[in-house]
């Protein structure tokens, strides 16, 4: 029997693509020069897209592929997928929520400590020989028993918090609503009050238009010149000229971001910076973590195929 096709919009670890391989004819749209060619040639054979979160599925791949039914996500953000253009074909979309939750957290808790510490220009103070010539390395600011503001007190955000909880920092969150779940923290409906009762601010929000520069001038001047704004969702959160020129000139303390504008190609900005820590979109990236992911994307694909319920669908 002839094997079901898949578009794979970006590579995965070999212990992903092995199964996929096996059970799907994969065709490596990330390895073609001319991709729409490639659309063009292999479209009407294509029945699922496996892709990842921050690649997703925007509305010309959708319609190049007339006999899609099926998006499988590699990642919890979904933001770009054109959830419409699917569903006006009723074309299934799925994630993977929940495996990620603990790493994404551990990963903003971790950039924030080693941002406030210093830690990645102390290293160099050592391989540099900068301590033995020079002497000490500089002060830096405390984390522990200060504020914190967590915006979108989602499952990750509520991870963070819990983290943070054991810091005995003083946790407050904004979303659009007040949770059940976090009575013991403070709530803010309006992200500006919550930057100005914070010293650090972590971005946690899923991205939709609704969200997008949610973090605008007005909230990183209120988070102002001794604040730090860590981002782990999606750059689309955050008003990037924003936090580049408050960065600039001084008007925000420090950043610590995983996520950026057209990712790999970040705004060569960011590079002139010391008080911005950069890391490669890799919050979930754990091999734990990340087996688990393409577990998920492979088993939400074989139920779909297999005519049995989706296991977390989007849409
Ligand atoms: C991944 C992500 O980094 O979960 C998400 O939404 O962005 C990430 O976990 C990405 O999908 C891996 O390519």
């Amino acid at each position: 029997m002839n094997k079901i096709e898949i578009l794979q919009v970006g590579p995965y670890p070999s212990w992903d693509e092995d199964p996929l391989n096996a059970k799907f004819t994969m065709h490596r749209y990330f390895e073609e020069d001319d991709k729409a060619a490639f659309l063009r040639k292999i479209g009407p054979g294509v029945k699922g897209i496996a892709t990842r979160g921050e690649l997703g599925a925007d509305s010309a791949m959708i319609s190049a592929l007339p006999n899609l039914e099926v998006i499988s996500v590699y990642g919890v953000g979904f933001d770009a997928v054109d959830l419409d253009a699917a569903g006006a074909r009723g074309i299934r979309v799925t994630n993977t929520p929940d495996v990620l939750t603990q790493d994404v957290a551990d990963l903003g808790v971790a950039m924030m400590l080693a941002q406030s510490r210093g830690m990645i220009a102390a290293e160099a103070w050592v391989r540099d020989g900068n301590w033995r010539e020079q002497g000490l390395f500089g002060l830096r600011r405390r984390v522990h028993g200060k504020r914190v503001g967590i915006l979108g007190m989602g499952r990750i955000g509520f991870e963070v918090a819990k983290r943070l909880a054991a810091f005995d920092m003083e946790i407050s969150y904004s979303d659009i609503e007040r949770k059940d779940f976090a009575p013991d923290w403070g709530f803010y409906d309006d992200p500006v009050a919550l930057a100005e009762a914070s010293d650090f601010l972590f971005v946690t929000l899923a991205a939709t238009e609704a969200t997008r520069h949610i973090v605008g001038s007005e909230v990183i001047r209120a988070l102002g010149a001794e604040g730090m704004l860590i981002n782990i969702s999606r750059a689309s959160n955050i008003d990037e000229n924003a936090l580049l020129d408050a960065l600039e000139n001084g008007l925000l303390g420090a950043a610590a971001l995983d996520v950026f504008e057209n990712e790999p190609d970040i705004d060569p900005r960011f590079l002139l910076l010391d008080n911005v820590m950069l890391q490669p979109h890799h919050a979930s990236g754990t091999i734990e973590t990340r087996q688990a992911m393409g577990k998920l994307v492979y088993d939400n694909l074989v139920a779909h195929f297999d005519g049995r319920e989706l296991l977390t669908p989007v849409l």
